[in-house]
């Protein structure tokens, strides 16, 4: 049981809606990821975009976890807790030219490159500054991640990175690029993947695509394979912690790396998802035919995974964890729309008015997604140690 009975009472306290997060699963999965990471000695960028708490990333820091940025906010965040910068990858299909300006003037690590023409801007910006730009070419490497296709990243009819095809045409253009300094090759085929042969898939390319390079000279010395790495949500408290070890097995195994690159990971889900959950407080039920439903007091403005991309998250009734009678509800918000809707048909004991509903693991694109929709505010916040 994730939720013990001391912290049941503690959170029937607190003014719903809101998120909580428990710090302890989250520094454990931390400690599982960083363990498994060294079998490979594998350089871990948190994906900010995952939960940019300013908790959750001090605690990132403290562990010496890296950050991987999408906006010039978010780079400001990573330093502001504490990630050292030089461990701060940046990555977008779309950086304005003043979040590139200030990457540059920050010296991150790396800035990963998604076009010919951000080449160039990086290259005109980078040389106003007298400076040499470390990029990772984003290559679309044409893997399936088999999940859902809103969040799918890596097939050629995405928008993301640069198509396998091109890449002559990048590397005839790096040539004239005096203030572009290659480092590395990235990638990210998707996230939610649960399918592990994926992430062989794309080692099995990244392979073919490095032999392609040194026939014409070309090394990195660093490989940045992205993130994507699913969690259960079916089941959060049997998969509290994702399998790790797995994942960077598949890595160990198939990846042909050379001795002198170093690995990198963007991971967001696996880290964050399982140590957070949305709680709300049951606001009305009633019947349609033979439908139940329950309006809550949190809805899609503030977790809009189910209406974005149908996606299961767990509901659990914390406040009648051991009640013997159950029943299928639909579980909504109070947002006008139908798609606020956390769940169809679930079983859960019979709930009243007044009842304390945890959605879980929704640490990963929760908060970070959540809304002014309806004017009905922002959630708020609540972490384990401090309830
Ligand atoms: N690296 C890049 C380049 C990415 O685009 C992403 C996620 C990550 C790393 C982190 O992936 P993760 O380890 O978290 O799977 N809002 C969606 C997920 C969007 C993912 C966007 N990119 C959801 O709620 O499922």
């Amino acid at each position: 049981m994730f939720f013990q009975n001391s912290i049941i009472e503690k959170l029937k306290k607190l003014p719903t809606p809101y998120y909580y997060y428990d710090v302890d699963v989250f520094e454990l999965t931390i400690q599982k990821a960083l363990q498994a990471s060294k079998t490979i000695n594998g350089h871990i960028h948190y994906a900010l975009k995952a939960n940019h708490q300013d908790r959750l990333l001090q605690i990132l820091a403290k562990y010496k976890i890296g950050a991987d940025c999408v906006s010039k906010g978010e780079i400001e965040k990573a330093i502001k807790n504490g990630i050292s910068v030089n461990n701060i990858v940046f990555a977008g299909v779309g950086k304005t030219d003043e979040e590139i300006l200030y990457a540059l003037k920050e010296k991150i690590f790396c800035l990963n490159v998604e076009s010919i023409q951000e080449l160039e801007v990086i290259n005109d910006i980078a040389n106003n500054l007298n400076t040499k730009a470390p990029i990772a070419l984003r290559i679309n490497p044409n893997v399936d991640a088999y999940t859902h296709k809103f969040i799918t990243t890596g097939l050629t009819d995405n928008k993301f990175g640069i198509n396998a095809s091109d890449l002559n045409l990048v590397l005839d253009k790096l040539k004239q690029l005096k203030n572009i300094q290659l480092i590395g090759l990235h990638f990210h085929i998707g996230s939610q993947i649960t399918d592990l042969s994926s992430f062989k898939n794309l080692c099995l390319k990244i392979n073919e695509l490095q032999r392609y390079l040194e026939e014409k000279n070309i090394e990195v010395t660093h490989l940045n394979l992205g993130g994507g790495l699913g969690i259960n949500y079916m089941h959060p408290d049997e998969g509290l912690v994702p399998d790790f070890e797995a994942y960077f097995k598949v890595f160990y195994e198939f990846l042909e790396r050379r001795h002198f690159q170093q690995l990198h990971f963007e991971l967001g889900r696996s880290l964050v998802a399982q140590c957070g959950s949305l709680i709300t407080k049951v606001l009305y039920q009633k019947q349609s035919g033979n439908k139940h439903f329950l309006i809550v007091d949190s809805g899609m403005n503030h977790l809009i995974r189910p209406a974005l991309y149908e996606a299961y998250h767990k509901i659990e009734n914390i406040s009648k964890y051991q009640h013997p009678d159950q029943q299928l509800y639909d579980v909504c918000g109070p947002i006008c729309e139908s798609t606020d809707c956390f769940g169809k048909n679930v079983l859960l004991p019979i709930t009243q008015r007044g009842d304390i509903l945890a959605i879980r693991s929704a640490g990963a694109y929760g908060e970070v997604m959540a809304s002014d929709y309806n004017l009905r505010g922002l959630p708020n916040v609540y972490f384990s140690d401090e309830v």
